[in-house]
């Protein structure tokens, strides 16, 4: 077919799930830029159907041409729908929508990141089997096309690493910490104030969210399913203003990270807070921006940065989904690009390794006793287990606690070693009479 001839041909139809921030600027954007979007696809997209609970707000929103229900499962059993765009969210109803989309043989776009974290490998596999696609670009990392990048700019590769600032909300309460020298619960009621964290901000500060991001980037990055039960998530509500300080006076910046790699064992998926260097491009992402550094063996290390949430970033890529399956929907479902990168009868049967086992190094602050030997006896437990120390602060007892405090803070950077060692000196360093408080411990991660 011609491009003139697919020109002619009438606009493909679309039923949204849900007009909040994302939907009302998928609609926007849409009709805004719906000249250069047709080009680009080779025929119109249309928002033709809108579910939405409060129909009034929807039907002034999207004017009296789109068709206004409260019940999405008109949208999805609807005939006259093409593509199914689900922006409810969560993995209850919006589980059942996307499978009953499927079944009726439409495509789904969606940005829900919980639901293909989590149930991935059965919506795929429906999809799969009834030939229609799932596109999920705006799930991670939000207007970023990191998963375009990944799933096929990069295709070349065998990807080595990947490590993501991936949840706007924290990297904003990070930034904020250490620019103003606040403690995270201060910085959270701020951020929830001026609506920058969600009412319920549980799933980001948790670690949650990043976690079903880094999930699905490890997925399309090694060929694995997608396996959010085995990811190691640590969120930052433990974060203290002093850890931020000493970092940084130690040359780091922490950043709440995603990390996916591949390493002897299998697939490392973790997300924690990290010490990464303050001259890493990634160290300086600020306040809700997300970027993610991923490393290939061709082409070496490449960053993508960008608004990670908001109204208009997301609708971009859930848009360029809409264009994607707009152009491919007529392909052979075998010439179309997997959904996980990979194809299905060729995935990896890597395994996610325990945390126990992963080789990284640590950022340790201990408040201890100021008195002769401490040092000594910290280091030593750390020498016996063969754990090499990189640097070492301990502030003056006065700085810390106050004129003729007896206390002090001793922070340990590391060398490398396995988590399991580093679980044992922690123990053993606990258990010293002079340790006079529990131990905290942040992974380092060089970024090299
Ligand atoms: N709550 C997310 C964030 C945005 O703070 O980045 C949507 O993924």
């Amino acid at each position: 077919m011609n491009l003139k001839t697919t020109m002619n041909l009438s606009p493909i139809r679309v039923g949204l799930l849900g007009l909040g921030t994302v939907g009302s600027g998928t609609f926007n954007v849409l009709r805004r830029n719906q000249e250069e979007i047709r080009r680009r696809a080779g025929r119109g997209i249309e928002i033709t159907m809108v579910a939405d609970l409060d129909m009034a707000r929807a039907q002034a929103l999207v004017g009296e041409d789109v068709q206004v229900v409260d019940d999405a499962r008109l949208v999805v059993a609807s005939p006259d729908i093409d593509i199914v765009i689900e922006l409810i969210g969560g993995y209850g109803i919006a589980k059942a929508l996307v499978l009953e989309a499927i079944e009726s043989g439409k495509h789904v776009v969606t940005a829900n990141k919980a639901l293909l974290a989590v149930h991935g490998t059965e919506i795929f596999a429906a999809a799969q089997r009834k030939g229609v696609m799932v596109a999920f670009e705006a799930a991670v990392a939000g207007g970023i096309p990191i998963i375009k990048a990944l799933r096929e700019g990069l295709s070349a590769n065998s990807i080595q690493w990947i490590a993501g600032i991936i949840n706007g909300t924290t990297n904003f309460i990070l930034s904020e910490m250490r620019d103003k020298g606040l403690d995270f619960a201060a910085v959270l009621q701020q951020a929830q104030r001026l609506g920058y964290a969600e009412a319920d901000p549980t799933f980001d500060i948790q670690g949650v969210d990043a976690a079903h991001k880094a999930t699905l980037m490890s997925a399309i990055a090694f060929g694995i399913p997608v396996q959010f039960d085995k990811a190691y998530v640590e969120g930052i509500t433990g974060l203290a203003a002093q850890d931020i300080r000493y970092a940084e006076q130690l040359g780091y910046r922490i950043k709440l990270l995603g990390i996916t790699k591949r390493v002897a064992g299998g697939i490392e998926l973790r997300v924690h807070p990290s010490l990464i260097p303050a001259k890493r491009l990634l160290a300086n992402v600020e306040g809700a921006m997300n970027a993610v550094v991923v490393h290939g063996d061709a082409v070496g290390t490449t960053l993508y940065y960008g608004k990670g949430a908001g109204s208009e970033p997301t609708a971009s890529a859930v848009i360029a989904d809409l264009v994607d399956i707009t152009r491919l929907h007529t392909a052979d479902p075998g010439h179309r690009v997997p959904h996980l990168a990979f194809q299905p009868d060729a995935m990896s049967d890597l395994a996610i390794v325990p945390m126990s086992d992963i080789v990284t190094s640590y950022y340790l602050r201990l408040k201890v006793a100021d008195e002769a030997g401490v040092l000594a006896s910290v280091t030593g437990i750390l020498a016996s287990l063969g754990i090499s120390i990189d640097a070492v602060l301990q502030r003056e007892a006065d700085e810390v606690g106050g004129e003729g405090s007896t206390q002090t803070d001793l922070v340990i950077l590391t060398h490398d070693c396995v988590e399991a060692r580093m679980n044992d000196a922690l123990a053993q360093m606990q258990a010293l009479a002079t340790v006079l408080a529990p131990i905290t411990r942040i992974r380092k991660e060089e970024l090299a």
